[in-house]
C-alpha cells in the first residue's frame, strides 16, 4: 500500500476527532492542508474514509478498518521510539497505564514510591472499569494495566501481585453495623447500590451471590460507574454496597463508613499486573512492572487489614 506516515497520521486524527478543523488545531496545519492529505489517502487507497452529512463527519466502513490499522501503526511507532529510547540508556520515557477506579488510589502510592527512584519519567493513567481496561488491552492503547484476573482465554500475560478482598460496607449508624458474624441470607432484606455491568466488582459480587441463590442489587435501582460514587451513596444512607477494601482507608479511618462482618467475607479476589502477550514494553514499563510485582506489598498495605 503506497501512503505514507503524514497521510496515516492526518487520517487519524481527524477519525479520532471526527472532525478536520480539530484535527487540524491538533496537528497545527490549516484545514485545507488536512483535507488533501485525506484526499491523497482516498486517492490511494480508492475508496472514501468519510461521509459528511451537513457539518456532521462520520467514517464509512473503509474508514473504519482504516483507522483500526493506522492506531496500530501509530502504537507501534511510538512503542519502537521507547524501546530504541531505552537501548540509548534513556532515563526519561513515557509510562501509559490503565487502572480501574478501584485501584486508583494503590496505584497512586506505587507510582510516587517509582518515582522516587525514577524522577525523569513521565506518565498517562486512564481510569476506566474492567471491561474498557481489557478494551485498551486489545487495542494496545496502553503498556500496562492494573485489574483484577484477566479471562483465560485473552492473550495476556497477568502476575498477581497483591490481594484485593471485598467487602460489604454500610453507614455506621445501620443497623447491622454492630452485628457479629452476619449471615450472607439475611443481606437479602437490605437495599444495594451497585456497580455498573462491565465492572470486575460487580462481577464478583454477583458470582458470590449467585452461589447463595440471589442478586443483591436487584430491583434497587441504584447503578452506579464509580466506585467512590457507591462509598458516597452508602455513607449517605441510601444502602449497603460491596467494595475493594483498598478504597476506604479515609472513611474507615473518619468513622464514616463501617465493614459489616458478614460471613463467608471478604470476598477473595486479586490484583494483576496485565500486558498483552509479546508486548515490547519500553525500559521504563519494564522497570514499573517490575517494581510493582517486587514491591508493591511494601509500599501499599490493605487499610484496615484483612
Ligand atoms: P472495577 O474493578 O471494574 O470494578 O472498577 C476492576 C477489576 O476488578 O478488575
Amino acid at each position: 500500500m503506497n501512503v505514507t506516515l503524514r497521510q496515516l497520521k492526518v487520517f487519524e486524527a481527524v477519525a479520532r476527532h471526527l472532525s478536520f478543523t480539530r484535527a487540524a488545531e491538533e496537528l497545527f496545519l490549516t484545514q485545507p492542508a488536512v483535507s488533501m492529505q485525506v484526499k491523497q489517502l482516498e486517492q490511494h487507497i480508492e475508496l472514501p474514509m468519510f461521509e459528511q452529512v451537513g457539518k456532521k463527519v462520520s467514517l464509512t466502513e473503509a474508514g473504519r478498518e482504516m483507522q483500526f490499522y493506522s492506531r496500530a501503526i501509530m502504537q507501534l511507532l511510538d512503542e519502537a521510539d521507547d524501546v530504541l529510547d531505552g537501548l540509548r540508556g534513556g532515563e526519561r520515557g513515557h509510562l501509559n497505564l490503565a487502572v480501574p477506579s478501584t485501584a486508583n488510589q494503590m496505584t497512586m502510592h506505587l507510582l510516587a514510591a517509582f518515582r522516587q527512584r525514577n524522577p525523569a519519567f513521565t506518565f498517562s493513567i486512564d481510569i476506566t472499569n474492567r471491561e474498557g481496561l481489557l478494551r485498551r488491552l486489545e487495542l494496545n492503547e496502553c503498556d500496562l494495566v492494573i485489574m483484577g484476573k484477566p479471562p483465560e482465554d485473552a492473550a495476556l500475560e497477568a502476575v498477581v501481585f497483591m490481594d484485593n478482598p471485598l467487602v460489604v460496607i454500610a453507614a455506621p449508624d445501620h443497623p447491622l453495623a454492630s452485628r457479629k458474624r452476619i449471615d450472607p441470607s439475611s443481606l437479602k432484606q437490605e437495599t444495594f447500590v451497585i456497580r455498573e455491568p462491565g465492572s470486575g466488582t460487580r462481577i464478583a459480587m454477583e458470582r458470590f451471590f449467585a452461589e447463595h441463590g440471589w442478586r443483591p442489587g436487584q430491583g434497587s435501582g441504584m447503578e452506579m460507574t464509580s466506585n467512590e460514587a457507591i462509598k458516597q451513596a452508602v455513607e449517605a444512607g441510601l444502602g449497603l454496597g460491596i467494595v475493594s477494601r483498598h478504597t476506604l482507608d479515609v472513611e474507615l479511618a473518619a468513622g464514616r463508613l463501617a465493614v459489616l462482618d458478614v460471613k463467608s467475607f471478604p470476598i477473595p479476589r486479586h490484583w494483576y499486573i496485565v500486558q498483552r502477550q509479546g508486548k515490547r514494553l519500553s525500559a521504563v514499563a519494564a522497570r514499573f512492572r517490575e517494581f510493582v510485582i517486587g514491591e508493591a506489598g511494601q509500599v501499599w498495605q490493605i487499610p484496615g487489614g484483612s
